[in-house]
């Protein structure tokens, strides 16, 4: 008989490191409706939209989510490590969240704001659970790198990292060689690939094959009539006159695919790689290539895409 302790153990407490843009923010939805994990914390980077409005959106979400542990919050890292400062508000408009009429609720707060900066409540929450902490990363990897940096043998308490990135065999989507989260800052990705920590990377190559269509939206989500179904409408931009997406043909679950990796490992065909990224600036500035030396991680090239589908859209209503 499953006693309620081992069934609490088999709880995994996850903290999620993100850039609340429009999949960043399904990816906090379905973490919070989902059984099999804790979210105990989120750090924001700059990735998406800058850090500031990327925290603002983390508030906005969990206003809309309302959970009941008051998840720990804290702001990292506004620029990367080198290079440039990128966005993307041509995918995730102005504001991070495709406009969507969400807002941060006064009064009850549905978070506790963490004293000190993201790499450090990492680093904290890594020594408070050695062994147990699941790191899902879903932004640029600014803040892991700090963390790494600061003290490498407390991120090797981490259980695992569970990574949105890369694009490993398929084309990128913020250059036609790199992804967009390890392109924001490829020095970072270097630091965190070569860790030694466990690593499961959800590139491109698996996240494409995830997508909500508008037959999707018609038939799947418009119906499940609740705050969050009409928050996924508004924030990808459907118009439910025209039965398309405002700007775009499918909407990507890159991020949430992140989650679903945590929820049910068997999700993704994984092969073990060891990865190398381009941190010259350049044509190939961001690009994730495979070589012979260096730590191997799980890199997930395939994934039952119906069948992760159906537990992202199950766990709207
Ligand atoms: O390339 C997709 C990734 O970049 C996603 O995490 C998206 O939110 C952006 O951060
Ligand atoms: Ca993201």
């Amino acid at each position: 008989m499953v006693t309620l302790k081992s069934k609490r153990n088999e709880i995994k407490k996850i903290l999620i490191d993100c850039d609340v843009g429009v999949d960043d923010a399904l990816a906090l939805i379905l973490a919070f409706h989902s059984p099999e994990m804790e979210v105990r914390a989120m750090t924001g980077v700059n990735g998406n939209v800058p850090l500031g409005a990327v925290f603002t959106n983390i508030q906005k979400v969990l206003s809309l989510i309302r959970p009941k542990n008051r998840p720990l919050i804290a702001r990292g890292a506004d620029r990367p490590l080198k290079g440039d400062t990128i966005h993307a508000h041509s995918v995730h408009g102005s504001d991070g969240l495709g406009g969507a009429k969400i807002e941060v609720k006064q009064g009850k707060v549905w978070w506790e704001e963490y004293s000190g900066p993201a790499d450090e409540l990492i680093l904290e929450l890594a020594y408070q659970f050695p062994n147990e902490l699941a790191l899902i990363a879903v932004g640029p990897l600014t803040n892991l790198a700090l963390a790494l940096r600061k003290d490498p043998a407390g991120m090797k308490k981490l259980k695992e990292l569970v990574i949105m990135g890369g694009a490993v065999r398929t084309r990128g989507n913020a250059t036609p060689y790199a992804e967009f989260n390890v392109y924001s800052d490829p020095l970072a990705s270097q630091i965190v690939f070569e860790s030694g920590i466990p690593i499961t990377l959800v590139p491109l190559d698996a996240t494409h094959q995830v997508f909500l269509t508008p037959g999707c939206m018609e038939e799947r989500v418009k119906p499940i009539g609740n705050a969050f179904s009409q928050f996924v409408i508004e924030a990808t931009g459907y118009d439910t006159g025209a039965h398309r997406f405002r700007n775009r043909d499918n909407i990507f679950l890159h991020d949430p695919l992140a989650i679903g990796a945590v929820i049910d490992p068997t999700l993704l065909k994984t092969e073990r790689l060891s990865l190398q990224v381009e941190t010259q600036e350049g044509e190939y500035y961001g690009k994730v290539t495979e070589n012979n030396d260096g730590p191997k991680i799980d890199v997930g090239l395939g994934v039952d895409a119906e069948r992760f589908l159906e537990i992202f859209l199950s766990r709207l209503s």
